[in-house]
């Protein structure tokens, strides 16, 4: 055993080490390789989504969500396992998706099967924060309205009512969140997202950004809702792991800024983030 240690330890020292070191890189990067093409495998045969795809967050990756929003909004971690464990038992918001998925003209397209990834720290962001308007842009399918206006239903069932604007350049967007009770909080505003932040009245408590992914996009969003901002407000962006626009605002504006990555569980998708401002 010593012996073939010390032989690895004497070959490691000559230019002969990246050759005898080859083989075992290639198993290492094989496996990983090999557990990618699986996950992509099997999301093809089990997965309608063609994007904005959906997937749980690792057990790990889920705590350090947690800690992530404990942090950003300055509650105790606890708080916020109890408000993820709060929106992944609400049956009612879940059924509602499920059925309202399979009814969709675009039922082809999606799953069926509810998962949330990041929107629950965007949901426990709302709880711990308790605001009065929301802003998101980007609906999609209404996902995240449906997720945002939950948390807005509890908290102004606790006495602290919100609503939420959720903007899109396509007129079909939301179709999930034009149900009650959430589109009782919920208003879907067509239009592109600079026009109609331009035209909006504030002050905006939190707002979010997650439609045209371009940097340059992105830019104009936090400079068309910067005037109309409340005080303390909370910048999000879902674009936090392709651009550094809101880290760069932030530093411009005087505010901190702490980014987190998802990690999707059994995806080959490698996920997205978010980015906070505050
Ligand atoms: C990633 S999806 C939004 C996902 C959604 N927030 C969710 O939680 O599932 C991006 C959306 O942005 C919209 N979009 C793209 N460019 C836009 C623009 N200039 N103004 C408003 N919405 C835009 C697209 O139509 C698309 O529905």
């Amino acid at each position: 055993m010593n012996a073939v240690t010390d032989l690895r330890r004497a070959v490691a020292r000559t230019p002969l080490a990246p050759i005898a070191a080859f083989p075992t890189r290639v198993a290492r990067v094989a496996r990983h390789d090999a557990r990618v093409v699986g996950a992509s495998v099997r999301w093809l045969f089990t997965s309608r989504e063609h994007h904005n795809y959906t997937y749980d967050l690792t057990t790990l990756n889920r705590t350090h969500l947690a800690w992530y929003v404990a942090q950003v909004c300055d509650v105790p971690v606890a708080s916020v396992r109890g408000w993820f464990e709060e929106l992944e038992g609400d049956a009612v918001l879940r059924d509602h998706i499920e059925a309202a998925t399979a009814a969709s003209a675009r039922r082809g397209l999606a799953d069926r099967s509810v998962r949330y990834g990041r929107r629950i720290g965007w949901y426990a962001m709302l709880r711990a924060r308790r605001p009065g308007l929301v802003v998101e842009t980007g609906t999609d399918k209404g996902l995240g309205t449906c997720v945002l206006a939950a948390a807005l239903l509890r908290n102004a069932a606790e006495g602290h009512p919100g609503r939420v604007v959720s903007m899109d350049i396509n007129p079909d967007a939301g179709y999930l969140a034009k149900a009650q009770p959430w589109s009782s909080v919920a208003e879907l505003l067509p239009g592109d997202s600079v026009a109609s932040l331009a035209a909006l009245a504030g002050p905006v408590d939190v707002f979010l950004h997650d439609s045209d992914h371009t940097g340059a996009h992105e830019r104009a969003e936090f400079a068309a809702v910067e005037p109309r901002l409340a005080p303390g407000a909370l910048l999000l962006t879902d674009n936090v792991t392709s651009t550094n626009v809101l880290a760069r605002h932030a530093e411009a504006t005087g505010r901190r800024f702490l980014a987190f990555t998802e990690r999707p569980a059994r995806h080959w998708y490698p996920g997205d983030g978010i980015g906070a401002a505050w």
